[in-house]
């Protein structure tokens, strides 16, 4: 048996009410194919590789590009009747196919003219992968001005791979612009909204802090593709479209047809926090591209400063400043309370921290109270690390963003990491991290595994480690760039890996003051494979232990808290458990998902039995 103590630390230890979070990025068709709702592939007919990706045309059909209705997406088609028996139209195939339920409706909307005075006909059609017609409207095309047409279409069946035909049924030719489908349902009803169900999972997180956009995605392969947060808020319809970073050749996989719409732009960002309880964080470009590309480095660094502080106002700023109005208008007059930003991810050259400090001079001249968040670049160790670390400690930046995708020796490892940290630097920001177990990388109940026990060194040290977050998020299994992941999904369905669930075990058993825990007067650090960390959570009145048992054989273990003076007489023991190799897939969701039992206690100790190779979390009331 090993009879382990729970006491309070000498110094208080609270722990951050915003510590567990989520960290988004459009990889792996995260955004555009994944939580943006919108259906169609290449809307405004902009992919730069090819305007007419995702479409199958047939017929005469054009590629227009002078007098488009939105400026900053100046392609648009225009259909024209052929006299062949086949006639003239357009089918979009969707992000691998259209996902679409029997009985739900979809609307459709797009903006047209005739180009002569005559109206036109157009036939709409979801067609199914079997190349039958799910659902059809006939419609008319009645001015020769620009105009948006908005109809709806309800399947007869559901099918994740349907398309959507618009078929020309007149003489004459006609203009098409930013076609657009999305499910009436979308995650608490918004329009231009999430995908109900990939939202669903990100809200039962309970997610503390949301990270957003990126990624590598933040800098670009080069200046001119890093992802600028002006160009996505405003009408969706006039949002230029960016090639997305992640498409090209990665883990021998290639997305050629990968863009980003914009239409998940920032204003979408800061309303998903809100909708989700999540505080917002916001990175921005330094100046820098991305470190694994060109690593081109600006000539002026004040315009991208100049974009942060505008980033603060459109979040913050009252309604009569320039980007609060702009929020404001469109449909936000309350602020978005943001309270921290990112510069710059992962960067490792020595540019870095000279462009950081002019950041920090700028932003805290403005708004003193803002938590900057550097970087101490993509791996966890080494000589680049020590110097990053350092340089944040000259500047004293408010957090450092650490990432670390390791294997599962290094978690195991690494579970002591912040023990001896410095208590006087920056604090932590755990920005990206996923335990790799290779040679598969699957999401497998040992990654989860290891990554638990890794936690408990999060938690014990949460005195510097303020904020967490897993990455990546999403991944749609037939357009994946980067693995493991922690919610894989198709167009229908989604599934919750054992990893997500070690993030919700996490989150929602944070508490509020982390306790010493003990085991011959050590942390609990990996000794005969053990980690375990406890918590106290005042609001709810629990005291809560988390402890992995990494070893191949079950253990005793006797919690004595009778130090820290609770009487506590019930509770519940949540195990996570499982054969190490499985994951969960998406026709079996449930093989790794926590169980949950009621548990007696007697006084001021708890005996458990941990089983071989388990995760538990213990919430005494
Ligand atoms: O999470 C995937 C990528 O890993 C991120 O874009 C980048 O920050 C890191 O290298």
């Amino acid at each position: 048996t090993y009879e382990i103590s729970i006491k309070k630390p000498k110094k208080e230890i609270p722990v951050q009410s915003n510590m567990y979070g989520v960290f988004f990025e459009d990889i792996n068709f995260g955004a555009d194919g994944g939580l943006y709702a919108e259906l169609i592939k290449n809307r405004s007919f902009d992919f730069t590789n090819s305007p007419t990706m995702g479409w199958l045309t047939y017929g005469d059909v054009s590629v227009e590009t002078t007098g488009a209705p939105f400026e900053r997406n100046p392609n648009y088609l225009r259909l024209t009747n052929s006299g062949l028996l086949t006639g003239t139209g357009v089918i979009n195939e969707g992000f691998r196919g259209i996902g679409v339920k029997e009985g739900e409706m979809y609307q459709l909307s797009f903006y047209a003219r005739s180009i002569d005075s005559e109206a036109k006909n157009l036939r709409i059609e979801l067609i199914s992968s079997g190349a039958e017609i799910m659902a059809h409207v006939d419609m008319e095309v009645t001015s020769d001005d620009w105009g948006k047409y908005s109809v709806e279409l309800s399947p007869a069946w559901t099918d994740p791979h349907a398309k959507l035909r618009i078929d020309l049924r007149s003489l004459g030719s006609i203009d098409l612009e930013h076609v657009s489908l999305f499910p009436e349902k979308t995650f608490k009803g918004r329009e231009n909204g999430m995908r109900q169900d990939l939202a669903q999972a990100l809200a039962d997180l309970k997610p503390g802090i949301f990270r957003f956009p990126g990624g590598c995605i933040i800098e670009g392969n080069s200046l001119e593709m890093r992802y600028q947060w002006k160009n996505s808020v405003g009408p969706v319809e006039n949002r230029p479209v960016l090639e997305n970073r992640w498409n090209y050749e990665f883990q021998h996989r290639f997305t050629p047809d990968y863009f980003q719409s914009y239409g998940l732009g920032f204003y979408e960002y800061f309303l998903l926090c809100e909708d989700l309880g999540a505080d917002a964080l916001p990175v921005v470009n330094c100046g820098i591209a991305c470190q694994y590309a060109t690593e081109e480095v600006c000539e002026d660094l004040e315009p991208y400063i100049q974009d942060a502080l505008d980033l603060i106002e459109f979040a913050n700023g009252s309604v009569t400043s320039t980007w609060g109005k702009i929020r404001a208008e469109m449909g936000h007059p309350e602020p978005f309370n943001m309270k921290m930003i990112g510069i710059g991810n992962e960067q490792w050259g020595e540019d870095f921290p000279n462009h950081l400090e002019q950041f920090m001079k700028a932003i805290y001249a403005k708004y003193p109270d803002m938590l900057v968040i550097g970087s101490s670049g993509p791996s966890a160790d080494g000589e680049q690390f020590d110097y990053l670390w350092d340089e944040m400690k000259r500047l004293d930046v408010d957090l450092v963003d650490e990432h670390y995708y390791k294997d599962p020796e290094w978690f195991l490892n690494s579970a002591d990491r912040y023990d001896s940290y410095d208590r006087k630097g920056p604090k932590v920001f755990a920005g990206e991290y996923a335990c790799h177990d290779h040679p598969q990388k699957k999401n497998s109940f040992y990654s989860a595994l290891c990554e638990a026990a890794f936690m408990t060194g999060l938690e014990r040290n949460a005195d510097v480690v303020h904020l967490a977050t897993y990455a990546p998020l999403f991944a749609h299994v037939d357009a994946w760039q980067w693995k493991p992941d922690m919610i894989w999904f198709d167009n229908l369905r989604l599934v919750k890996s054992a990893n997500y669930y070690v993030q919700q075990l996490y989150a929602h058993h944070k508490g509020t003051r982390a306790m010493d825990l003990t085991w011959n007067k050590e942390n609990l650090t990996g000794q005969d494979g053990l980690y375990a960390s406890s918590v106290i959570d005042d609001e709810k009145d629990q005291l809560i232990i988390k402890i992995a048992n990494t070893s191949k054989e079950s253990k005793t273990v006797n919690f004595d808290f009778s130090k820290l003076k609770l009487d506590k007489n019930s509770g519940k023991q949540i195990t996570l458990m499982g054969d190490l190799e499985v994951e969960n897939t998406l026709d079996n969701p449930d093989w790794i998902v926590p169980t949950e039992k009621a548990i007696s206690i007697s006084g001021t100790t708890l005996k458990a039995e941990l089983e071989p190779e388990s995760f538990h979390v213990f919430v005494l009331k």
